[in-house]
C-alpha cells in the first residue's frame, strides 16, 4: 500500500532559494529546506533537476534561501515559483539585496536568509539533494514564516509538477500564470478577476493535461 494522502501529513515551510553565476540570477520556491546539523551549520533543498536554478547552483556553488514570511503575497511565489528564470527576470519588482558572496535575495516579505556554500550534493532521480554549509544568517523580520499548510489552505496556494512534493491535480480548465490558481471550469467569464492574485483573464492559461 502506498497511500498519497500519508505524505501530506509531513509538515514543510515556504522558501525562495536563489544564486548567481556571474550576470546570470535565478531563483525558485522550495518547501524542502530541512536544517541538518547546528555545528557545522547545514542545510539541505531538494531541487529538480529541470529548474534553471539547479543549473546555476551547480555552476556557482551557492545559494540562498530565505523563509517566506506568513504575509508574503502570492504574486511573489508565484513569480519564484510558476515560471524559469531562463525567461522571466524574477527579481526586478521586489526588494533585493545582494549578500556577503554576491547571490541576490528577496529581502521583503521574507523571515530570515541563509548563505549557504554547496559542500555535497545526492542524485535523487528527478531531483538532486544539495548540503548547503550556512555561512552567514540573518533574522530578517518578525512576523511568524509561512508553513506549506497555510500556503494551501489559507492561501489557496498550489503547488507545481516539479516540485518534490507534487500530487497531479484534475487537468481540465484554467491556470492563472501569476499565482497558479486553477479554475475549474470550461470557460471563463470576461470579468474574471482571480481570487488569490487579482489579476483578469488575460492572465489565464488553458491546462492542456
Ligand atoms: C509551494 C511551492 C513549492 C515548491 N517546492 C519545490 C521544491 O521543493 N523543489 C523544486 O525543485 N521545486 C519546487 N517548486 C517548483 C519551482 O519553484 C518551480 O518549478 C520554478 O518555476 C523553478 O524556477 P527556475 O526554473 O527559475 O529555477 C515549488 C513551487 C511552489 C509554488
Amino acid at each position: 500500500m502506498l497511500d498519497l494522502k500519508a505524505f501530506q501529513k509531513i509538515t514543510y515551510g515556504v522558501y525562495l532559494v536563489s544564486s548567481r553565476c556571474g550576470d546570470i540570477l535565478s531563483g525558485c520556491v522550495v518547501n524542502t529546506l530541512t536544517q541538518v546539523t547546528t555545528s557545522p551549520a547545514q542545510v539541505t533543498i531538494a531541487i529538480n533537476k529541470q529548474n534553471y536554478t539547479t543549473e546555476i547552483i551547480r555552476k556557482s556553488g551557492r545559494f540562498t534561501a530565505v523563509v517566506l514570511s506568513q504575509s508574503a503575497m502570492m504574486e511573489l511565489i508565484g513569480r519564484f515559483g510558476f515560471h524559469c528564470s531562463r525567461d522571466t527576470e524574477k527579481f526586478e519588482s521586489f526588494r533585493t539585496r545582494v549578500d556577503e558572496s554576491g547571490v541576490p535575495f528577496v529581502c521583503e516579505q521574507a523571515s530570515a536568509r541563509f548563505s549557504c556554500k554547496v559542500v555535497s550534493s545526492m542524485d535523487a532521480g528527478t531531483h538532486i539533494i544539495f548540503l548547503g554549509e550556512v555561512e552567514a544568517a540573518e533574522v530578517l523580520d518578525s512576523t511568524g514564516p509561512m508553513s506549506y499548510a497555510y500556503y494551501h489552505q489559507i492561501k489557496n496556494g498550489i503547488t507545481p509538477p516539479r516540485a518534490s512534493v507534487y500530487q497531479p491535480e484534475p487537468a481540465k480548465g484554467y491556470r492563472c500564470r501569476i499565482c497558479g490558481y486553477v479554475l475549474d471550469s470550461d470557460t471563463v467569464p470576461d470579468d474574471f478577476v482571480c481570487p488569490i492574485c487579482g489579476r483578469g483573464k488575460e492572465h489565464l492559461e488553458k491546462i492542456t493535461g
